[in-house]
């Protein structure tokens, strides 16, 4: 691969000897690259050094006279960005979404279809403190793709993780950025749990917090894609915004569903809200019916409630649609076996006819908010793809339906 319009952003670590090997890299192998530095990046490296790489000026002040549109212009000419070596100051500051310098200004105006990658280097103390834990993790989820840090000695001399990648790996990561097709999906993801009233006050509800429908939501708004979020009014929101619909009922949803997919085309629907099994039928007192999301109910005379199976939405989507989509559906089991946890996606497989199933299982669960231990099942068999957050559930999944559809 040749001739790609990279960015290529330098901040203020040691390791920017490094990048300039990546830099050097790039350049033979026939990409047009510009360098932009901070302030910092220039006390440890010569601006002659970069421009003698690269054949072009180098940018660092995002009010420099005659360039003031640069961070607009210079998105727009990219084909991938790349911050290396990035800090942990410049990812906090990109994190928190602070444009009152060039990069931050650049990160805030670059087109999200196109690859936004950040090799990190700094101390082992740094890349695992916490609030640059949050901020890799944020960016991951708006679609920020992030190099793997060596482990070893750093030059601080310090032993942990940190490190900046090697630059032939460096180059390799930014042209595989380069050849993944970037495509812009129009996605449907439904989140949360549904709400089936007993009385005018009281309800049948589940556990559902809607987090994982939101993080892929934003996930994928975060790559550029388009994305329409029904949500269960209850639900957390997404941290990216996108076009929302919400329900509380199962009817709410059904009905919902049924108006999206048939006036809208969709290329992938991700089914992930926990939807009511049962509905209420009836609520009786002493034998008597009354009407369901009726009048509040004397506390003083419990009734029996009558409840009803709901169908199955799954089995539904496909057919709702007038266009062949992608459909990911999710089982929930609680301490199954292998073997049950199998024979429950298999069935899942069969009544819905899903292209993946996203399998994970209470017992599995840990304490941690983005723990979510899951498999990816494909229909066409294979190994499942495993994931251990709901951020890495996010970059899987982007990343089976940008494969998977034509
Ligand atoms: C000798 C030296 C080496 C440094 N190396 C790193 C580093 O590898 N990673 C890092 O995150 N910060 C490092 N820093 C701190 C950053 O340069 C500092 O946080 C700076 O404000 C970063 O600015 P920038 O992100 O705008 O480039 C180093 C500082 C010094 C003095």
């Amino acid at each position: 691969m040749s001739g790609s319009n990279l960015l290529f952003i330098f901040t203020g670590s040691i390791a920017a000897y490094k990048a300039c090997e990546a830099v050097s890299q790039l350049v033979q192998r026939g990409h047009h690259v510009r360098v932009i530095a901070t302030e910092s990046a220039l006390k440890f490296i010569g601006p002659a050094t970069l421009e003698g790489l690269t054949g072009s000026p180098v940018l660092s002040d995002l009010f420099e006279r005659g360039r003031a549109m640069e961070h607009i212009s210079l998105t727009r000419w990219a084909d991938a960005v790349i911050v290396c070596p990035a800090t942990a100051n410049t990812i906090n500051r990109l994190a928190a979404g602070l444009g009152d310098d060039l990069v931050g200004a650049l990160y805030l105006a670059h087109d999200r279809a196109k690859p936004w990658l950040i090799a990190p280097a700094m101390n082992p103390a740094m890349w695992s403190h916490p609030a640059t834990c949050v901020a890799v993790e944020r960016l991951c989820s708006w679609g920020v793709r992030f190099l793997p840090v060596g482990e070893g000695r750093t030059a601080c001399g310090e032993t942990g993780e940190g490190r900046l990648a090697e630059p032939a790996e460096i180059a390799g990561m930014v042209e595989a950025a380069l050849a993944r097709p970037v495509r812009r999906l129009r996605v449907l993801v439904t989140s949360g749990g549904t709400t089936e009233p007993i009385d005018g006050v009281r309800v049948l509800t589940n556990t559902s917090t809607g987090s994982t429908g939101a993080g892929i939501a934003s996930h994928l708004v975060g790559c550029g894609h388009e994305v329409v979020l029904l949500r269960a009014r209850r639900a957390q929101r997404p941290e990216a915004p996108c076009r929302e619909e919400i329900f509380e009922t199962f009817a709410d949803l059904e009905a919902a569903l049924s108006r999206l997919l048939r006036a809208e085309r969709f290329d992938a629907v991700i089914h992930a809200a926990a939807v009511g099994d049962f509905g209420v039928e009836a609520v009786l007192i002493d034998g008597q019916v009354y009407p369901v999301g009726g009048a509040k109910i004397d506390s003083r005379r419990p009734p029996l409630l009558r409840l009803k199976a709901n169908p199955k939405l799954v089995e539904q989507i496909r057919g709702l649609s007038p266009t062949p989509l992608k459909l990911v559906a999710f089982k929930l089991t609680s301490g199954a076996t292998a073997d049950e946890a199998g024979a429950a996606v298999q069935r899942l497989f069969a009544q819905g006819a899903p292209d993946y199933v996203v399998h994970n299982d209470l017992a599995a669960r840990g304490a941690s908010l983005d723990a979510f231990p899951a498999g990816i099942h494909a229909r066409h068999g294979g190994d499942a793809v495993h994931c251990a957050t709901r951020s890495e559930l996010s970059v899987a999944l982007e990343k089976l339906l940008i494969l998977s559809t034509p």
